[in-house]
């Protein structure tokens, strides 16, 4: 296995690449629909074509998915999760939350994450067993202890979103908090709960490629990162639950009380 040092670096040359390339679209794109109402731009597939064509190059043997369709599949110990683009409806409305997200999996457990927001200049980045940086300072989750004195992130899928439970949920943290946040983009959204700035972040449906690098910043930085009923959250898995570790019990009790069914008529957390 290559050491882990041997990645970091360039992630951190092709994020930001792609983050400079992103922001020459930033405010002339064209809104364009995969579905009723997920959009995707010009912008989303010149990036990817950029990474993947990149990573390709220089690890030509790594398997890799990317949001908007890019594949390789030919079962090596090294998995990519691209997405070019996070935060797509704020970047096509011309709302400055959006980011490069690149994870890297070695036999299935995350290695290696970058995530660059081009619009602040901050890259946040991570290694398995070496903590979390904000531009090469080391970054750590906060110390709230009570979920009444805590900043918590969310966020909504833009598919099927009349199934999805999390507006109950979204109800039910926000009255108990100091509030629920939706800034737009999942890299971010963990990457703010290992900065500290919010204290714990939560959300159903998600994909690799929206999770893979943001996680592994957040437990890097202390954080503790559980599905929604507090079991390990793999790799591919879809729902997650990021907490500073101190308010994770109080969360998911609050979470608990929610699906033994105090709210009536709730959905599945699968679509
Ligand atoms: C979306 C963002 C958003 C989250 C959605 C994701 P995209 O990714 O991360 O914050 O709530 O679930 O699909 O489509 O902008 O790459
Ligand atoms: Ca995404
Ligand atoms: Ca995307």
């Amino acid at each position: 296995m290559e050491s882990q040092s041997e990645f970091l670096k360039p992630m951190q040359e092709l994020a930001r690449e792609a983050g400079e390339l992103l922001l020459t679209f930033f405010g002339k794109v064209l809104i364009e629909y995969k579905g009723d109402v997920d959009i995707v731009t010009a912008a989303d597939r010149a990036a990817e074509e950029l990474i993947v064509r990149r990573i390709r190059r220089r690890w030509p043997g790594h398997d890799l998915i990317a949001e908007e369709g890019s594949r390789t599949e030919t079962g090596s110990d090294y998995r990519w999760y691209i997405d070019p683009l996070d935060g797509t409806t704020n970047f096509a409305h011309g709302f400055p939350v959006f980011c490069v997200s690149l994870g890297l999996a070695h036999k299935g457990e995350r290695l290696a994450g970058v995530v660059f927001d081009p619009t602040r200049n901050e890259m946040f980045s991570a290694e398995k067993g070496r903590g979390a940086h904000l531009n090469g300072r080391p970054i750590h989750v906060s110390k709230t202890d009570r979920l009444t004195n805590a900043l918590v992130a969310t966020g909504f899928p833009s598919r099927n979103r009349h199934k999805n439970p999390n507006i109950h949920f979204y109800h039910q943290i926000t009255l108990r908090s100091h509030g629920v946040r939706r800034a737009g983009s999942a890299a971010l959204d963990l990457c703010c709960v290992a900065s500290g700035r919010y204290d714990a972040y939560w959300e159903f449906n998600l994909n690799a490629w929206d999770t893979s690098a943001g996680i592994l910043i957040a437990q890097e930085a202390g954080g503790r990162v559980t599905n929604y009923t507090g079991g390990e959250c793999k790799v591919e898995d879809r729902d997650v639950l990021a907490t500073n570790g101190l308010l994770h019990d109080e969360i998911m009790g609050e979470f608990r009380a929610i699906m033994d069914g105090r709210v009536e008529g709730l959905p599945s957390v699968r679509e």
